[in-house]
């Protein structure tokens, strides 16, 4: 029995220095020291033996078998620790990789400046109401003044999509929508797409407007400069001046073309305003009593200040953009620019 012994001590010695893993452990487990183990059949080999050995030969087994199982425990902790050692090492992260860069969007250049107009008027009073950019007939022309046969329909090529209903020409119609809901006084400023059938260097079928609308009493045009004297102070420089010319729409009188001094040359004149000084970008005046007076509300009390600004127009000037395509050709090279 001893050598039997020791030739398996020998093989078990190697066997478990061999074992690199818990797959490892679990088979030599099997093979020496589980139930169908070599170790155990040593034991079922004791009956072979006189019975006056038997002690002496089944102290042996059982010392063989205590030493092996202290070893095979020993060499289980081994494992363990470095099978977790080798997890940690495969989980680290390394700190100093580059990082993956991403691309960040940023605000369109037209929304930049609707969100400064906002802010403007916000600071100073102003709601902000967004309309609707489908219209009926009426909100969009016949409550504005302008009847089936006014000449002024034929200005604006309209984009019908039903009997009476249009998409809006404009953003005026929201002047008829807060005159219908809003309880005066109140000074409201709306943001918004418009449409009309028309595409050239300078018009795309669809633009944005701002309207702005003030109800109070004993307003006049005096008002309306102010106003938006400072709003193109804010909106460009704080030197730039505003003038007023002479103009007409149906839903205002008096109404003004209001122009800015030019943004490139300060007045001098240039290419960019023609060599005027000046430059157009809006229009206005105060609301016609008629208007007032379709909404339910008496024009001899209640006067108004209305104005339409285009969108893409002043940041083509604020930002020297020549063709308003450039504003909706998605060029990534372009829009980067406006990236805060
Ligand atoms: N709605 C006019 C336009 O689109 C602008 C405007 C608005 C004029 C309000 C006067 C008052 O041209």
């Amino acid at each position: 029995m001893k050598e039997t012994i020791d030739a398996l001590r020998r093989e078990i010695a190697a066997a478990l220095s061999d074992a690199k893993n818990g797959e490892d452990l679990k088979n030599f487990f099997a093979k020496y020291l589980g139930k169908a183990g070599s170790i155990t059949a040593l034991m079922k080999e004791l009956g072979k033996y006189p019975k006056e050995e038997r002690p002496a030969v089944g102290k042996l087994v059982n010392e063989f078998r205590d030493a092996v199982m202290t070893d095979f425990k020993a060499k289980e902790e081994e494992v363990a620790r470095a099978e977790l050692a080798a997890k940690y090492a495969s989980e680290q992260t390394d700190i100093t990789m580059p990082a993956k860069r991403r691309t960040r969007g940023g605000l369109h250049p037209t929304t930049l400046v609707r969100e400064e107009l906002c802010n403007a008027f916000t600071g100073m009073g102003f709601t902000v109401y967004e309309g609707r950019e489908i219209e009926d007939d009426y909100h969009n022309f016949t409550a504005l003044n302008t009847p089936k046969d006014h000449p002024a329909r034929d200005k604006q090529d309209t984009f019908y999509i039903g009997e009476d209903i249009v998409l809006r020409t404009h953003t005026s119609p929201g002047q008829i929508h807060c005159l219908e809901t809003m309880k005066p006084p109140f000074k409201v400023v709306m943001p918004g797409r418009v449409f009309r059938c028309d595409d050239d260097a300078t018009h795309t079928p669809m633009f944005h407007q701002m309207e702005g609308l003030v109800i109070d009493k004993n307003l006049s045009l005096c008002d309306l400069q102010g106003l938006l004297d400072t709003l193109a102070k804010s909106m460009f420089t704080p030197d730039t001046r505003t003038r007023f010319r002479p103009s007409y729409f149906p839903f205002t009188e008096p109404s003004v073309e209001v122009d800015v001094s030019c943004c490139e040359c300060g007045g001098t004149g240039c290419r960019l305003c023609k060599g005027t000084g000046w430059i157009e970008i809006l229009g206005g005046g105060v609301v016609n009593r008629r208007v007032i007076a379709n909404c339910g509300l008496d024009p001899d009390e209640w006067s108004g200040l209305a104005f339409g600004a285009g969108l893409e127009r002043i940041a083509m000037l604020k930002y020297g953009v020549n063709n308003i395509h450039i504003l909706y050709d998605g060029d990534q090279d372009i829009l980067r620019q406006f990236r805060k």
